[in-house]
């Protein structure tokens, strides 16, 4: 975009594009942004200069329009400051620009899908294959906060790969990939014995769980082992809603999570409703058999149990929830922060039941969405 004329006001100038438009920017703001290498590390765009060397109030000596980039001469440099159009453009903070900005994620839509062809359900080697696809899965993992491949190879090492292709695995106490199978030696959680394990979050123990899992089956031929999950996000809004009171005490009480094993003693205090200042939820830290004795005020405790109890009976409640069976070469993605997620028992002695997880950041999906946006030409953030 090209600028076809400059305003120059008090503590701002105001660009006239091409087409008509405008953009006010502060000088402050142009200055604190000088697109000079001894400024800007020009590999990886890092600011190089103090903040805090650069004068208070700075102010333009001149300011002209050449091939549609804006050039500055400042009071306190002698070189001219190029300001291309199509960069000062890009990173507009208009209302109208940052609310585009906003906008770049899908918004996270709350789901009642009861079968995966209604749901978010992709082929593994399509999404190998097309960036268009992969695209299309990721924004779907941020749409949904779940998303089901099929067709992955029915081999070990699958839900690291997963990982490792968005950037690298995050790595917990137990294993960098976490094998899923009735073993008596290796019982560091209960998902490691046969029994049924209730709709939970994994690693709620930590100061920051992990936000991203792969749940990638490997075998599932023993009697039992179905699989629930439960948009935990969206139940805690309808709770909002309809238990205002309840609500407020689950985001407020901290919890005691804790795993005790292996030689290591993970705890983390939480509520189980974590919001941001804006009172947006940022995870559903709901975990009963990782939750440890309570120890709150008098006058929360009766008040955190009644919440609570209405909350679990919400998210267990058979009709909130998706249930699904595994089949070998199916692998689950899903946002730990506001998916929960469960099986049933199963009987080991009819056959081999074996699932891997591994974990990752969701800056690495967040990433990843905006390289292949910028690689289809589809809608892109275009702020540096
Ligand atoms: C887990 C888990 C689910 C399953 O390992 O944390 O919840 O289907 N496993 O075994
Ligand atoms: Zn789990």
């Amino acid at each position: 975009m090209q600028i076809a004329d400059v305003r120059t006001e008090l503590d701002t100038l105001t660009v006239t594009w091409h087409d008509g438009g405008e953009d006010t920017y502060h000088y402050v703001w142009l200055r604190d942004n000088l697109l000079t290498a001894d400024n800007l590390d020009p590999g990886t765009g890092e600011r190089m200069l103090n903040f805090d060397e650069l004068p208070e109030r700075p102010r333009p000596t001149s300011t002209r329009i050449e091939s549609g980039d804006l050039l500055i001469v400042w009071s306190d440099t002698e070189s001219t400051c190029r300001y291309p159009g199509v960069w000062l453009r890009g990173n507009s903070y208009s209302p109208a620009a940052r609310r585009v900005r906003r906008n770049f994620f899908p918004e996270p839509l709350g789901w009642t899908f009861t079968d995966w062809s209604e749901g978010p359900c992709f082929d593994y080697h399509t999404v190998q294959r097309s960036a268009d696809t992969e695209l299309e899965c990721l924004r779907a993992f941020k749409t949904y906060g779940v998303v089901y491949l099929r067709n992955t190879p029915v081999e070990e090492g699958i839900a690291e790969a997963l990982c490792t292709q968005l950037g690298y695995v995050r790595e917990v106490a137990f294993g960098r990939v976490r094998e899923i199978r009735s073993d008596p030696a290796n019982h560091h959680n209960v998902a490691f014995s046969s029994d049924e394990v209730n709709p939970h979050a994994d690693a709620v123990n930590y100061l920051w769980p992990y936000q991203v899992q792969f749940l990638h089956c490997i075998a599932n031929d023993a009697r039992g082992g179905d699989s629930r999950i439960v948009d935990a996000k969206s139940m805690a809004e309808q709770f909002r809603q309809d238990e205002p009171v309840h609500f407020s005490t689950l985001a407020r009480v901290l919890v005691s999570y804790r795993i005790g094993a292996g030689g290591h003693d993970l705890r983390a205090d939480a509520p189980v409703i974590e919001l941001d200042k804006n009172a947006n939820i940022r995870m559903v830290r709901f975990s009963n058999q990782q939750r440890r004795t309570l120890s709150v005020a008098h006058v929360d405790v009766v008040a955190f149990f009644d919440a609570y109890r209405a909350f679990s009976k919400l998210v267990n409640n058979r009709k909130n929830q998706f249930h699904f069976r595994f089949a070998p070469g199916d692998a689950l993605m899903f946002d730990n922060h506001r998916i929960l997620h469960g099986r049933t028992s199963f009987e080991p002695a009819t056959g081999l039941r074996h699932l891997q997880l591994a974990s990752t950041d969701l800056d690495m999906v967040d990433s990843r969405i905006r390289m292949l946006s910028k690689q289809t030409g589809d809608a892109q953030n275009t702020a540096t």
